[in-house]
């Protein structure tokens, strides 16, 4: 069976330095695979160069498709426009309007193959947002804030849906409930493919994980034979997850 997402032998260099070196990913339809690593692994560059965004100016060698096309030189809006959506680390949300507001203002690109989500529907993947609904983005926890980042890309009608760390700055409990109801999309059959620096709550959701260190994949499995790989162990010693 083809992956709905099929990312082979990506090399990222800004200048000199080879951010990541020849990363192969599949994320199949209704599947949730994690790309896990510690601070500077190369997940965000990663995840940039999937949907055709550039900090910088990186040169990418390799192959992007999404459902068999060959996605990889079109531009980041093309891409989208085909249900290729990314939520980027800590952005995504205008503060100076409503949550109202930042959900309305994204539509969902003419003959998408994706499934477009209606404001309530987004409201009823994130209840927690429908009593915020009308407060100003700046007032929001950081929690509400990924609910809306993640509720604008739902908007946008993915197909696969890019997150880069959703966790990062969340309280514990926090991290839970929003990794879930990413979960919850997923077996609702959203494609996912989630870049987290917390191993550990990535394996608590993701079908399968890939542990990426320097550029490099370094071990790959399913969510239950990582969490009995040393590598991963390894990784929380070393300061990776919580
Ligand atoms: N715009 C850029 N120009 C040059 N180097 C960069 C740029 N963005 C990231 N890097 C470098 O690429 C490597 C991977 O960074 P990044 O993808 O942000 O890692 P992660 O998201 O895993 O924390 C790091 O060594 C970082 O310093
Ligand atoms: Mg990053």
């Amino acid at each position: 069976m083809s992956a709905l997402l099929d990312v082979a032998d990506l090399r990222v260099r800004y200048g000199h330095s080879l951010a990541v070196d020849g990363v192969s990913v599949r994320v199949g339809a209704g599947e949730l695979v994690a790309v896990a690593g510690a601070n500077g692994a190369g997940k965000s560059t990663l995840v940039d160069a999937v949907a055709g965004w550039s900090r910088g100016r990186p040169a990418v060698t390799g192959s992007v498709r999404l459902a068999g096309q060959d996605v990889g030189r079109l531009a980041a809006h093309r891409r989208a426009g085909l249900g290729l959506v990314l939520v980027p680390e800590g952005k995504g949300v205008f503060d100076g309007m409503t949550v109202q507001e930042n959900l309305r203002v994204v539509r969902p690109p003419r003959g998408t193959a994706g499934r477009p989500y209606s404001v309530d529907d987004v409201l009823d993947v994130f209840p927690r947002l429908r009593e915020r609904i009308a407060a100003r983005c700046s007032t929001l926890s950081g929690g509400e804030r990924q609910m809306v980042a993640i509720g604008r890309a739902l908007r946008a009608a993915p197909r696969l849906l890019i997150l880069d760390e959703p966790s990062v700055g969340l309280a514990p409990r926090l991290v839970v409930e929003v990794l879930t109801h990413i979960r919850d999309l997923v077996d609702a059959g959203l494609s996912v493919l989630l870049v987290e620096q917390n191993v550990r709550a990535a394996l608590e959701v993701a079908d399968r994980l890939h542990l990426l260190d320097q550029g490099r994949i370094v071990a790959s499995g399913t969510a239950a034979q990582m969490r009995e790989d040393d590598r991963v162990a390894q990784a929380y010693l070393g300061g990776l997850g919580p």
